[in-house]
Order: structure tokens, then C-alpha cells, then sequence
């Protein structure tokens, strides 16, 4: 039987590191504050005109690559997770092709937020396992810190997020021991408002709120965006807190259970989870419905915040570089974001 399984994986954090105080010239909050709500100790800020989306993942990927011991050319087909794309399009799928000088391959970018990367596995696996690719690049990368809102107004979303990229290639493999057992996805849309980036957009106040009515003034064609919109602060993200932690403490124990189920095993088994680094509390909240000890679950959200669609490989690649990971160990990868969606991937290393 063939599976895929991780040949090589890399991460890329920018250099400036970013500490709860050094946010305290932009907004009214404190350390204690961010460190009691959130677990953040510090984040990564990606340098504001020389890195980009894309060029953090190329880094990323360049040593999952080498790692696999492939080339650049060697990748057969390219999937790309973000929320903050250099472009709103094209997508970075084709930026890093260029980039790093691949061949006229399939680029395929992925929107789904927080739980972005583990989607984006999911669809790699599919294309390894019906023998369709051999190669697989899938990147995750964010530069949060060129969109949000660094005012006490945006302080409950914007201590929370960091920058960062990581990848990994995916290669069949026929060891019984080894590679992806199964992937699991969800949604709900129900509440795709309450975690949500409205404008630039479509919608048009289609909700009819009072904050976008200035949608109705706009002249035909320029109603995409306003020049209300940056006056009143309607171009950054929108979170409610409290119902995003509450639907996440949910859902986050109920796909890793999904996962572990499938293939018959308990949390016992697990060797590692690495959860979407959302909120250190959700991820103590988890490990704690799981009956997981300390050294079963991996975060290190307190060094680089939350770096959405990245955070899973950064963290799967730091856990690997540190010798967390082994031949064979079970792992366990998980997201819950922005949708909702959630998803979980159960592999053998
Ligand atoms: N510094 C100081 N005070 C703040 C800050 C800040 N950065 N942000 C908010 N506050 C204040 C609020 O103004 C409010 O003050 P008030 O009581 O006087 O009105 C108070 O703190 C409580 O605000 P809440 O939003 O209710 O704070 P909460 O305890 O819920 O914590 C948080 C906010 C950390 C966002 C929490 O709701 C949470 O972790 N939610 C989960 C969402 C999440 O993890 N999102 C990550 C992105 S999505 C994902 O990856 C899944």
C-alpha cells in the first residue's frame, strides 16, 4: 500500500523578535495581561519591506527540500496555505514557483485560515497516495504584522498573531510503519463572521450594517474598497475571543479523537500532538480532556505567537529538530480557525 510521508521538513522565523512590552508603544495592554490570556511571551515580525509572505516560504521550503535530499526542480506540484497572500491574486503558490525557479508545475493555494496547512496535507496526501505526484511541496506562511490593527482598538486580536513559514515535501513510501494514516476535515460556517477579515470583499453590506453603509454611496466599481474603510478601521480582522475559545475547546479534542478512532488507537498511543498554536490555554484545555501528559504535546505558541496557517509546521519541524520526533513515533497534527474549520492528520513519522 502506498502512503505519503514526510521527507523533509523546514521552518523560517524572521529575525526581529517582538516582546509584549516592546507592543506596549503602540496600545494599552501589559505582559501579564498577554502571557495570563494567551500563553505569548514574544513574537516574530517579518522586516516590513525586504520579507514577504512568499519569501518566507521559500526559506521554509528551501530546507524541507534539501532535507529530502530533492532539488527545487525535483517538485512535482505546489500547495500553498496563507491568510495574508502578497497578493489578493495571484496566490503565493506561483510566487514561490518562480521564486525558487521550479518547472511549469501545478500551484495550488489554500484558504482556510488557522486550520490551513493541515487541509493542505490533506489534499497532498490524496495526490501521493493515487500516484499522481512523487513530490510534493506544502508551505504555510504568514505576515500578520502588515494588517493588523496595532491600537488599543485592535489589542484583543492584534498581541495574539506573529510571522513565520514552514514546509514540508511529500513522498510515497511503502513502509508499513511510516506516513500520513488519515486526515480528517470539517467546517461550519454558521459563525464564519466572528473570526473574519470583511473588506477588501464582495459582499457589499449584505448584511446591511450601518458601518458599511457607505457601500451603497460608492460609485459603481470602487465599491471593493473605501477610503470610510481605512478612516474607520474596517480593513483589519474581526474576532470575538470568548466564542472562538469556546467552540474550539470543542472541536479541537473531538477531530483528534476522530483521527485516533479511525485507525484504533487511544490517546495513550499518541507520541506527540502538535495543536494549531491558537491560545496556550486551548491547548492545555486539550491536553487535559485528553488525559495527555506534558511530554505528549508540543507548543511553543510563547515564542511566536500565533502564526496561523504556519503554525503547525513551525512547530512540527521544531519538535523534529530537538529529537521529539522519531522513525515511526505516532503524531498527531490538529487546527481549529477561522470557518470554523478544523481538521487533524494522524502519521506515523
Ligand atoms: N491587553 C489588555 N487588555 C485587553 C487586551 C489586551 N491585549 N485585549 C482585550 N483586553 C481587555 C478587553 O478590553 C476587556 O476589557 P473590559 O472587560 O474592560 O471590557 C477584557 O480585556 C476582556 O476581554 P475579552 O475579549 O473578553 O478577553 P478574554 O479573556 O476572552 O481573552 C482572548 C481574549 C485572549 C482573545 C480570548 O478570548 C481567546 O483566547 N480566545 C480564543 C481566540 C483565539 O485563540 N484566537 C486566535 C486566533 S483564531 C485561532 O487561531 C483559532
Amino acid at each position: 500500500m502506498i502512503r505519503s510521508r514526510i521527507a523533509g521538513i523546514g521552518k523560517y522565523l524572521p529575525e526581529q523578535v517582538v516582546t509584549n512590552n516592546d507592543l506596549l508603544q503602540y496600545m494599552d495592554t501589559s505582559d501579564e495581561w498577554i502571557q495570563e490570556r494567551t500563553g505569548i511571551k514574544e513574537r516574530r515580525f517579518a522586516h516590513r519591506t525586504n520579507e514577504t509572505t512568499t519569501t518566507m516560504g521559500v526559506e521554509a521550503a528551501r530546507i524541507a527540500i534539501e532535507r529530502a535530499g530533492i532539488t527545487p526542480q525535483d517538485i512535482d506540484f505546489i500547495i500553498f496555505a496563507t491568510l495574508s497572500p502578497d497578493y489578493y491574486f495571484p496566490g503565493c503558490g506561483v510566487l514561490l514557483q518562480r521564486a525558487m525557479k521550479m518547472k511549469e508545475i501545478g500551484a495550488l493555494d489554500v484558504r482556510n485560515q488557522c486550520s490551513g496547512f493541515v487541509y493542505a496535507l490533506s489534499v497532498a496526501d490524496q495526490f501521493i497516495r493515487t500516484g499522481t505526484y512523487k513530490n510534493i511541496l506544502v508551505v504555510g506562511s504568514e505576515k500578520h504584522s502588515f494588517g493588523l490593527d496595532f491600537t488599543t482598538r485592535g489589542r484583543n486580536v492584534s498581541v495574539i498573531f506573529g510571522d513565520g513559514a514552514g514546509a514540508v515535501v511529500l513522498q510515497p513510501t511503502t513502509d508499513e510503519q511510516a506516513g500520513i494514516l488519515s486526515t480528517h476535515l470539517h467546517s461550519d460556517g454558521e459563525s464564519a463572521e466572528i473570526l473574519a477579515m470583511y473588506n477588501p470583499g464582495t459582499h457589499a453590506n449584505f448584511w446591511k450594517e450601518e458601518r458599511y453603509a457607505d457601500f451603497n454611496e460608492a460609485p459603481i466599481g470602487q465599491m471593493f474598497m473605501s477610503h470610510e474603510m481605512i478612516d474607520n478601521a474596517q480593513l483589519f480582522p474581526y474576532m470575538d475571543g470568548p466564542a472562538v475559545f469556546k467552540k474550539a475547546v470543542v472541536k479541537f479534542p473531538e477531530v483528534i479523537m476522530e483521527a485516533l478512532t479511525k485507525n484504533g488507537l487511544t490517546a495513550q498511543d499518541l507520541n506527540l500532538l502538535i495543536p494549531h498554536q491558537a491560545n496556550l490555554r486551548i491547548a492545555q484545555f486539550v491536553q487535559q480532556k485528553l488525559g495527555l501528559r506534558d511530554d505528549q504535546v508540543y507548543n511553543n505558541i510563547q515564542y511566536y505567537g500565533n502564526t496561523t496557517a504556519a503554525s503547525v509546521p513551525i512547530a512540527l519541524c521544531e519538535a523534529w529538530e530537538k529529537g521529539l520526533v522519531k522513525e515511526h513515533e505516532l503524531v498527531c497534527l490538529a487546527a481549529f480557525g477561522s470557518g470554523f474549520t478544523w481538521a487533524s492528520a494522524l502519521l506515523r513519522w
